[in-house]
């Protein structure tokens, strides 16, 4: 059975080393089911965008739509360290744009952590957010906001180049004060020889086995997002055929004139 105190980013830097456990919530039902199964943290991802509301792809969602969905986890999450993803072009722009809405974060939402793409490009902003009191997870590698100038989706660090942009990236990052980082899409080897540099948890997604933890997309290993699936998804139920199954029973129900039966009337 888990602990039933909050995790904050001081629980984080004691679990380097060990085996920290990641999910994505974009809603309170589903905050609450996965804090209770113990997860360390609840990442409000941008990728809301994809798999709850259709896009095809991260870029559109905006601060209001991320406030809202790290809102209602928060109020899920009794114990799991809840960090809201900055949406593209949220600090992009300024340091000053990146405070002021990472700060709503905390302030509007209840989040205790916010997480922003980028590697040593960012460095100097993320050093002005934690300034502000706003602890910080990193995120390198593949990063979804970026894939425009990637040009796709592809797996980051296999050429010489880009494993040095990584490992850079890494050391400007940790310098900057992240309390973490996720590395996403990058070759297993790198990722632990990135995880080995530094002083820092990092949280792996299709990054093998070596980082101090991952990160899934819950709606993913739940089996509820079926446009695409990455390699590194495990799968652990389909509850997306569940649910049409359920909603098969109630049309046939309906239909047959079996519900509402006399017990479930007034
Ligand atoms: O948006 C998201 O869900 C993420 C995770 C996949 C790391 O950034």
């Amino acid at each position: 059975m888990a602990s039933t105190k909050r995790v904050t980013v001081r629980t984080f830097a004691r679990m380097k080393g060990k085996r920290i456990a990641v999910l994505t919530a974009y809603d309170y039902y589903t905050a609450r089911a996965l804090d209770r199964a113990g997860v360390e943290a609840l990442l409000v991802g941008d990728s809301v965008n994809m798999v709850y509301h259709g896009e095809p792809n991260t870029l559109s969602a905006d601060m209001p739509l991320m406030l809202a969905h790290t809102r209602a986890v928060a109020r899920g999450a009794d114990r799991a360290l809840v960090i809201g993803d900055m949406p593209f072009l949220s600090y992009q722009p300024s340091a000053r744009d990146a405070v002021y809405n990472a700060g709503r974060f905390l302030k509007e939402a209840g989040a205790q952590a916010i997480k922003l793409e980028g590697g040593t490009e960012v460095a100097r902003t993320v050093r002005r957010v934690v300034e502000a009191g706003i602890p910080v997870m990193g995120h390198i590698g593949l990063t979804p906001q970026s894939i425009h100038r990637f040009g796709g989706y592809q797996v980051r660090g296999k050429t010489a180049k880009q494993a040095d942009d990584l490992r850079s990236s890494a050391q400007a990052l940790e310098e900057a004060g992240v309390f973490s980082m996720v590395i996403e899409a990058v070759p297993a080897e790198l990722a632990r020889e990135v995880t080995e540099s530094l002083k820092v948890p990092t949280i792996g997604i299709g990054a093998g086995p070596h980082t101090d933890g991952q990160v899934m997309v819950i709606n993913d290993i739940a089996g509820l997002f079926e446009d695409f699936q990455p390699k590194f998804v495990r799968r652990y139920a389909e509850l997306g055929t569940r649910l049409t199954e359920v909603a098969q029973a109630f049309v046939n129900d309906v239909r047959s004139g079996s519900f509402p039966s006399d017990q479930e009337s007034y």
